[in-house]
């Protein structure tokens, strides 16, 4: 069956980095092979590790996903109206669940003319193009793949005003100085009247974070020990993933949730590719995420850090989440 209603099949475009950055060899030389052993996350996200994602975000243990999408549902009408955006440009997009609710109330107040995205999971960024496409056959849908972090230069921007996306909270994903890069090059690509919504989670419960990252169906688990087979799939490493158990705890010191796995008895890891070996002590463990949460004030000074004025700060009740409204703030204060 044509699910692309006859247009033809959407095809991403493919955005070089625009600074040299390590490929995953050199991460793992320089991250793995050393002590503490560590990966980027941005790893996680194969065809296998996308999907586990998405699973994760409907287990009642993960608020995140919800709450934000909650949240949306409150502000859209909001944000459309400040921002009455040509275009919605979504960084980190995945399969665009939430998108659907922005871009329809956009569609109220005016017409959007493109929908575009970014991530660097092609499958997962296909999935949700080919959704919104369907369901809005006016709209021009273009999808990019690449890494955001590896600087925006190369990445082309439709017509303004534009609404650009950050959503999940997958900024909590960047270090602190990773972070304010990644917003100053975003803040870079944007003009008066664009804005940036950005999801932000919130510091609360410890019990809650811990459950939330230690779901009961082992989802969270496979999510984690899947980047294992990345490496066994793109380096020719032998992991076998069950030999490292899941490990999420959160450190109330560091406000994050560090995710890591941690091997269960003393083995040895070739990697084919790379002709070298790891030796791995019983406990020795690889840091995989972090996910930093946010007081309003952290989060806040994150963002004017990265040169933006903040125009609005949603939040929950609760307090769970927070949802970030903000705009390219003068020349002097992006320097
Ligand atoms: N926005 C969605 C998905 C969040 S998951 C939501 O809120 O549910 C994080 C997304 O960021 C994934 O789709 C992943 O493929 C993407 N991602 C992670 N690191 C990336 C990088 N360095 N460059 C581009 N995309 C990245
Ligand atoms: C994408 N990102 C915001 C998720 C998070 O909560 O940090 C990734 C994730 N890791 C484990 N569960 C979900």
């Amino acid at each position: 069956m044509d699910i692309t209603g006859g247009l033809g099949e959407l095809t991403a475009q493919v955005i070089p980095p625009s600074r040299p950055i390590p490929t995953l060899a050199d991460d793992v030389r320089e991250l793995l092979l050393d002590s503490p052993r560590s990966l980027p996350p941005k790893y996680l996200y194969d065809e296998a590790g996308s999907d586990l994602f998405d699973q994760i975000c409907r287990t009642k243990e993960y608020y995140v996903t919800r709450t934000e999408d909650a949240l949306l549902t409150e502000v859209v009408g909001n944000v459309a109206a400040t921002v009455r955006p040509a275009t919605v440009f979504e960084f980190g997009s995945g399969m665009s669940r939430k998108t659907p609710q922005i871009i329809d109330a956009c569609c109220q107040v005016g017409p959007l003319a493109t929908y575009a995205a970014f991530d660097i999971s092609p499958d997962a960024l296909r999935a949700g193009g080919e959704g919104l496409r369907q369901s809005h056959p006016e709209m021009s849908v273009q999808l990019f793949v690449g890494d955001y972090t590896a600087g925006l230069d190369a990445l082309p921007v439709p017509e303004g005003p534009r609404l650009f996306l950050f959503l999940g909270g997958t900024i909590g994903n960047f270090t602190e100085p990773e972070g304010i890069r990644f917003l100053r090059d975003l803040a870079a690509k944007m003009e008066p009247g664009d804005f940036l919504l950005m999801g932000a989670d919130r510091i609360k419960d410890r019990q809650v974070l811990h459950d939330a990252y230690n779901d009961s169906e082992g989802l969270t688990a496979a999510f984690n020990q899947n980047v294992l087979r990345v490496l066994n799939a793109r380096l020719g490493a032998d992991f076998e993933p069950e030999a490292f158990r899941h490990d999420a705890v959160y450190s109330e010191q560091n406000a994050q949730i560090e995710m890591r796995l941690v091997a269960m008895q003393p083995q040895t890891v070739t990697f084919g590719i790379l002709d070298e070996q790891i030796r791995f002590a019983r406990g020795e463990s690889i840091l995989t995420e972090v996910s930093r949460k946010f007081s309003r004030d952290s989060l806040e000074r994150l963002v004017r850090s990265a040169g933006f004025k903040l125009r609005r700060h949603y939040t929950t009740d609760d307090e769970y989440f927070s949802l970030v409204l903000a705009e390219i703030g003068n020349f002097d204060e992006r320097l």
